[in-house]
Formats: C-alpha cells, sequence, structure tokens
C-alpha cells in the first residue's frame, strides 16, 4: 500500500515541476508512445484528459463558467471547444502546455459542419447533390480552414436519419435514408480526415453524431425522448454510424436524447456493445454539451458522482462540459468503482489522437497565422463552395418559365431571404462573415444591372405587411417575380422545431399579393428543410429549392436561374404535403391495408383529407432537359450466396441540352419472416448526358445488399423473390425481379 502511494510522489519529484514529460520520438509505434506516457501520469492527470470545457467567448450551449486557467494549468483539461482562430489557440495551448506538469497539450474542437470561413450549403443541401466526390472535398476544404485557425477537430459530421421535417436538425444531416447517408457519411469523414495521418496539418479529426437516433425525437421536438426498437435502431438509426467507424472517424459525440430509456451517454448498449464490442471502434466518444449531468433531469441518475460513473462505465470517454468527470473520476478510481485500465483506456484513446496530429512535438502545429490569413476564404474554395450550392439546388416545379430568359429582362426579386447574407449561410454558420456572403440580390443584379428591381416585401415572422405594395409594384413593372422566400438561420438547426411549416410570418400573403401582379413567378426557396407548399405550388410557376447554400449562394442559384447550370439536386428526403403526414418516408412498409379491395372500399390505410403520397417523392428533381429508361436487363433470374447481380439500365437524354440524372436503383423483398419496406435504395450513379445521348448504367447487387435485422436479430438476408426499381426517383416504374436462393 505503501509503495502504491509513494510512487506518484517519487515520479512528481523526479521529474520536477513543469518539466516536459519523457515522450518516445514519432519513430516509436503510437500505442507504447501512449503507454510510456501513461506511466508518468497520476489518476487526476489521466482524469484531465477526459474533461472538456467551452472558451466563454463562444458558448454553443447552456452554462455558467468560471474562468478555467486554474485546471489548465494543472493539467485538469484535455480538449476546449469554440476556441478558434491561430492566435487564440495559440494563447490557450501555451497556458496549458507551459503551465502544467507533463506539458500535455489541449485538443481544440469547433463545429465545422459545413465549412469554416468559407461556408458551403446545409449539409441537407449538399446531400441533395448526391455527389460524392464534391461532399468530400468541401469537407477537405472545411478542414483545410479550420487546422489554418488552429483547430484540431470538429463535431461532424452530424450522421443522423431524420424523417421528421418538425425537427430543425435536420438540416444538418444527410435526409431520410440509411444507404444514402452511409455513403454521405463515409465522403464527409475522408474530406475531414484524409487518410488519418494528419501529415499534412490540413486534416481534423472528425466525429461520427448523434449517437443514437437523435433524430427519431418524439413530436420531432428537439431533445425529447427517442423510442425505436432495436430492429429499427439497426435497420435506419445506425447504419450511418457503422459507416463511419467502416471510413476510420476518430471520434463520436454520444446524443442528448435518452433511448429505450436510457441517455445516450451512459448507454453501455450503444456506447460497449455496439460501438466498441460490434463495430471495433478504437476512437474515443465524447459527450455532447452538458449531456452527462442532463441525466440529473432525465431522472436518471442522483448526482454528478452518480452521472460520472455510469456514463464512464458505459463507455463513454470524455465530458463536454458537465463538470462530472473531472470532479469525481480520480476518487471513484481509488475506491476501486472504476478500474484504472478503463481509465487508461479513455485517457489513452485521447493521447492517441494528440499524437497522431503531431501536437507533442509542436503543440501550435495547427495555429498558423500565415496560413490562416492566405488560406481562409481562398479563390478556390469560394469557387468550390458556388459550385457545390448549384448541385445541391432542386427543381421542384418548371412551367417553362426558367431557366430566365438573357439581359434585357426585367426581373421582379421579392422576399426576405433575397438579400439575406447571414440566413443564407443557414444554422451553424462557424466563422461566416456577414460581407464574405454573395446574396442573390447581388448576384442577380450583376446579371441584369438596372433590369434587376427588388423589394423586401416582408419579413419571415410577423404580420408586416406595409412592405406588400412596394413589392406588387415591383412586379407590375417587371416581366417575371422571383420570390425569395422561406427560413432565416434562426429558424433552422439546434433547438428550431416547428409544429407548423407553412411558410412563416406574412409570406404566404406576399406570394398571393404578387400574384394580383399578372406575372410569372418563380418560387426561390431558401429554407433548412422541405416546408409545406400545397397552398403555395398553385401559385407559383416554377419552384426552386436552394436551401441555406451558404457564402456562395447567390451566384450559385443564378447560375442555376439563369440555366448557367442545369440543375441536378434530388431530393434526400421525401417531401410532406403537410404536417399530418408526418413521419413519412420512402421506404415504408406495406401495411395489410395498401388500398382499397374495392372501388369505394374505404376500409385501407388512407386518409380522409389528404392523398397518402407526399408532395415530392425521395429522390425527386427536375432538370432543364428530360431522361428516359428503358432496356432494364439482369444478369440472371437467380442470385446465389456469394454471387453477384449485375443490374443494367439505359438512360437517354432525350431533351436539348447537356444535364445531369441521378440513377436510382430501389429494391423490394416480396416475403420476409418479418414485414419488409416496400422500397430500398440500394444503389446511385450520378451521371452526366449529352442531349441525345444515351449511357447503359450498370449496378451490382449480391446478397450482403439485401440483408436486414431478422426476426431472431441476426443480420442477413432470407431467400426468396425480389424485385427491383430503376428510375429517376422513389416512384420508379422500370422493374424486374429475380430469385435469390
Ligand atoms: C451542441 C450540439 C452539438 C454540438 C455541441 C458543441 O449542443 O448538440 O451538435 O457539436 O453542442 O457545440
Amino acid at each position: 500500500m505503501f509503495s502504491r502511494l509513494l510512487a506518484p510522489v517519487l515520479l512528481f519529484l523526479s521529474l520536477g515541476f513543469g518539466a516536459r514529460a519523457d515522450v518516445l520520438p514519432p519513430s516509436a509505434p503510437v500505442e507504447e508512445r501512449v503507454r510510456h506516457l501513461l506511466a508518468q501520469m497520476t489518476v487526476e492527470e489521466k482524469v484531465g484528459q477526459l474533461v472538456q470545457y467551452s472558451s466563454r467567448d463562444d458558448m454553443t450551449g447552456p452554462a455558467e463558467q468560471s474562468s478555467i486557467t486554474p485546471q489548465l494549468q494543472s493539467g485538469g483539461v484535455g480538449s476546449m471547444l469554440n476556441v478558434v482562430g491561430a492566435a487564440e489557440t495559440r494563447r490557450w495551448q501555451k497556458i496549458a502546455v507551459e503551465g502544467s506538469r507533463l506539458r500535455i497539450p489541449l485538443l481544440f474542437a469547433y463545429d465545422v459542419i459545413h465549412g469554416y470561413r468559407t461556408i458551403f450549403p446545409i449539409p441537407l443541401a449538399s446531400a441533395a447533390s448526391w455527389d460524392l466526390a464534391r461532399i468530400e472535398e468541401a469537407e477537405r476544404i472545411a478542414a483545410r480552414e479550420a487546422a489554418a485557425a488552429g483547430l484540431h477537430w470538429t463535431f461532424a459530421p452530424m450522421v443522423d436519419i431524420a424523417r421528421d421535417p418538425r425537427w430543425g436538425r435536420i438540416a444538418e444531416g444527410a435526409g431520410e435514408d440509411p444507404f444514402l447517408g452511409s455513403a454521405i457519411a463515409r465522403a464527409r469523414v475522408r474530406g475531414f480526415q484524409g487518410d488519418g495521418s494528419f501529415a499534412d496539418a490540413e486534416r481534423i479529426l472528425a466525429c461520427a453524431k448523434h449517437f443514437a437516433a437523435y433524430g427519431a425525437a418524439q413530436a420531432g421536438r428537439d431533445y425529447f425522448t427517442t423510442d425505436v426498437t432495436e430492429r429499427v435502431l439497426r435497420d435506419v438509426y445506425l447504419p450511418p454510424f457503422q459507416a463511419a467507424v467502416d471510413a476510420g472517424v476518430a471520434t463520436f459525440m454520444s446524443g442528448f436524447n435518452d433511448i429505450d430509456g436510457t441517455p445516450c451517454s451512459a448507454s453501455p448498449f450503444l456506447l460497449d456493445r455496439v460501438l466498441r464490442g460490434e463495430w471495433g471502434f478504437k476512437g474515443f466518444v465524447v459527450s455532447d454539451w452538458a449531456s452527462v449531468g442532463e441525466m440529473l433531469l432525465h431522472g436518471n441518475i442522483a448526482d454528478l458522482r452518480e452521472g460520472a460513473l455510469k456514463a464512464f462505465l458505459a463507455g463513454l470517454d470524455m465530458d463536454m462540459q458537465s463538470d462530472a468527470f473531472g470532479p469525481h473520476l480520480a476518487a471513484l478510481v481509488r475506491e476501486g468503482r472504476i478500474p484504472e485500465s478503463r481509465l487508461d483506456a479513455a485517457a489513452g484513446a485521447i493521447l492517441t489522437a494528440k499524437f497522431r496530429l503531431g501536437l507533442f512535438e509542436d503543440p501550435h502545429r495547427y495555429s498558423d497565422e500565415t496560413r490562416e490569413k492566405t488560406l481562409l476564404g481562398h479563390p478556390d474554395h469560394l469557387a468550390a463552395a458556388r459550385d457545390l450550392a448549384r448541385r445541391s439546388a432542386v427543381l421542384l416545379k418548371n412551367n417553362g418559365v426558367l431557366p430566365l430568359a438573357g439581359s434585357g429582362l426585367k426581373v421582379a426579386l421579392v422576399g426576405p431571404l433575397a438579400d439575406a447574407p447571414l440566413s443564407q449561410v443557414g444554422t451553424w454558420r462557424a466563422r461566416a462573415r456577414k460581407e464574405d456572403t454573395v446574396t442573390v440580390r447581388a448576384a442577380l443584379r450583376q446579371l441584369y444591372g438596372d433590369g434587376l428591381r427588388y423589394a423586401f416585401g416582408c419579413d419571415v415572422r410577423g404580420d408586416d405587411t406595409t412592405g406588400f405594395a412596394a413589392a406588387v409594384e415591383t412586379a407590375q413593372a417587371s416581366d417575371i417575380v422571383i420570390a425569395a422566400l422561406g427560413e432565416d438561420a434562426s429558424q433552422s438547426g439546434e433547438s428550431t422545431s416547428r409544429t407548423s411549416l407553412d411558410l412563416s410570418g406574412p409570406q404566404l400573403a406576399l406570394l398571393r399579393a404578387l400574384k394580383t401582379a399578372g406575372k410569372p413567378i418563380v418560387l426561390l426557396l431558401m429554407a433548412g428543410r422541405p416546408l409545406m407548399l400545397e397552398p403555395v405550388a398553385p401559385l407559383a410557376d416554377a419552384i426552386l429549392m436552394g436551401w441555406h447554400p451558404g457564402t456562395m449562394g447567390g451566384p450559385a442559384l443564378a447560375d442555376v436561374l439563369t440555366g448557367a447550370y442545369n440543375p441536378s439536386g434530388r431530393l434526400p428526403l421525401s417531401w410532406p404535403r403537410s404536417v399530418g403526414q408526418i413521419p413519412y418516408f420512402h421506404a415504408h412498409k406495406n401495411t395489410g391495408r395498401p388500398a382499397p379491395l374495392r372501388e369505394g372500399d374505404p376500409y385501407y390505410s388512407r386518409y380522409i383529407d389528404s392523398p397518402n403520397t407526399p408532395q415530392f417523392p425521395f429522390g425527386f428533381g427536375l432538370s432543364y432537359t428530360t431522361f428516359a429508361y428503358d432496356q432494364l436487363r439482369l444478369s440472371s433470374p437467380v442470385l446465389r450466396d456469394g454471387g453477384v447481380l449485375t443490374i443494367t439500365v439505359r438512360v437517354a437524354n432525350t431533351g436539348a441540352r447537356t444535364g445531369e440524372e441521378v440513377v436510382q436503383l430501389y429494391v423490394r423483398d416480396r416475403v420476409g419472416t418479418l414485414t419488409r419496406p416496400v422500397r430500398e435504395l440500394k444503389g446511385f450513379r450520378k451521371i452526366e448526358l449529352a442531349a441525345g445521348e444515351a449511357r447503359e448504367v450498370e449496378f451490382a447487387l449480391g446478397p450482403a445488399d439485401l440483408a436486414f435485422w431478422r426476426g431472431d436479430m441476426t443480420f442477413g438476408a432470407e431467400p426468396g423473390d425480389f424485385d427491383v426499381f430503376v428510375g429517376p426517383d422513389a416512384t420508379a416504374k422500370l422493374t424486374a425481379s429475380f430469385r435469390l436462393e
């Protein structure tokens, strides 16, 4: 016992005060470097690595916080969030490294959700591009800018599947589909982390969040309870997280929500059994903001000591802002309630990240003011942001009024989103600057000069209609009206759930007033989610979903409106007709009463006041050209274990201009030991075809692609008959069948 007490004292004296830790050289395997450093650390210093605090300058959650400098200098903090900028990160790093005994550097983290200074379209928008290469490139650029500003780690990608647009955070993800969501999760992780070597200090740690099923919040209300069966959890919500692990994601973030009665941050099922046990995840898990402390409000713990014990033993490694791990874990280890091996595993995972980032060789490696000045907002970055934004826009309706005619046209641009630089960049705008954003108004002004007439019209909230008269006058004096309506940035993202998804404030009334001018109307929708268009669509001759398109959203949407770019975006979610239909998603079950048994039979799954179908289906989007599908062929009518079925379809551009099409493959398992979805996305290809060009597109399907979580909770496919559907969206009609034996 005595030697146990004496060892840390002798060690402390031998190392002296403030002396650098004895760290093995970079040539040594990182596991050895970690073990060697852990052996020098006291229990308190190991616990310190598990503590994350926010800077007070940019709090992204509710908190009272006094200065944390004393904890930094005692080695009691392992990471900070919301410290940004080369100078500021350097300053805090000096405090931590030079003031502490072992001089272990901090990790600096920030929410780089869709760009750092150059803001890309919100993630839901870029998901609508179905362009994995450009999505990856956007994250590479975001990482490059964030890294130059001293950041080591982003709390992204958010990979939560969302099927309820009342939930404002649908804006941050990739929509409703596990297959598309998994592909995008992999692309985003690759973009942030590259090959994971972090050799060039231009990549940062990624973070798959919010683990798990946060998007299944009951009633679409943020932070609310989620209650899904384990099968739905595994079939729908977990796949994008597993995809992130497969792509080598360095960290995870546990969600705020309680799932099946257990808060995610203390869920052994999620954090240990699935994440480590089944998926072999080797990184570390940080809690979402104060979510360990919030277990008190969940009514799941009596005090923070119990919260620290429960969450840490469940598999949580780092406590963001709760003050649970810092004050309690060391005592719990000394009491033997927590094995020191678990503490070593958690602290070791965090130290591993710091070694991988090269921070022990140079703690200020990422805080480079010269690079910061040259890289942030670089013209190449802005060009990439414009390109992705235009590829993300989805043309939902067009009576032929788009693309706009060229110069000489008199254009009335009206509405609260037309000249809204901060709303245009959407939620989680990181370090966007108002002056960098090129608005729709600025872009169209550039194109049409004095031919462009602008009127604000009204706000997105309130009932002030005093701007209507000027707006209608502007419309009357023009050839065509572009109504830029939707949501401002405060109506989208975290904690912005809505019970109504109608155009808010007097916007619909403005649209109706504009209609009286008798000119064609293009509705340019700019929002973080689908808004309900049943009363709106008849008023518009064209509808373009521009989302919140980011810094270069103005020029990007102008490119689409004028035809400089032929729109190729496709919906990553089903667009409900009304809130009453929610949740609506394409991979729904058939039910026992999918349709009337006979003419007039009322007893089937329906509403008496609405069709069952969505306003627009998953995968939908129009182009300025047209495409046709035919010659669907299967390589065999039978697929056997170990075999591959090749599915070939011919796609032709039957219009008059080059365009891109997202060819989508859906599969239906006709009969299963469990009820199966009527369709599931199992492949997609985005291709470009010149006018008149036709091309064969191939997909490959193996038995593993047909697997699901079966009745006995094993994952696998079942023999039987399957249908494939290939086409431009989830209602694809071209079909063929095969048998899995
Ligand atoms: C927020 C969000 C999370 C974010 C974290 C840090 O509350 O839920 O997505 O990464 O806190 O800002």
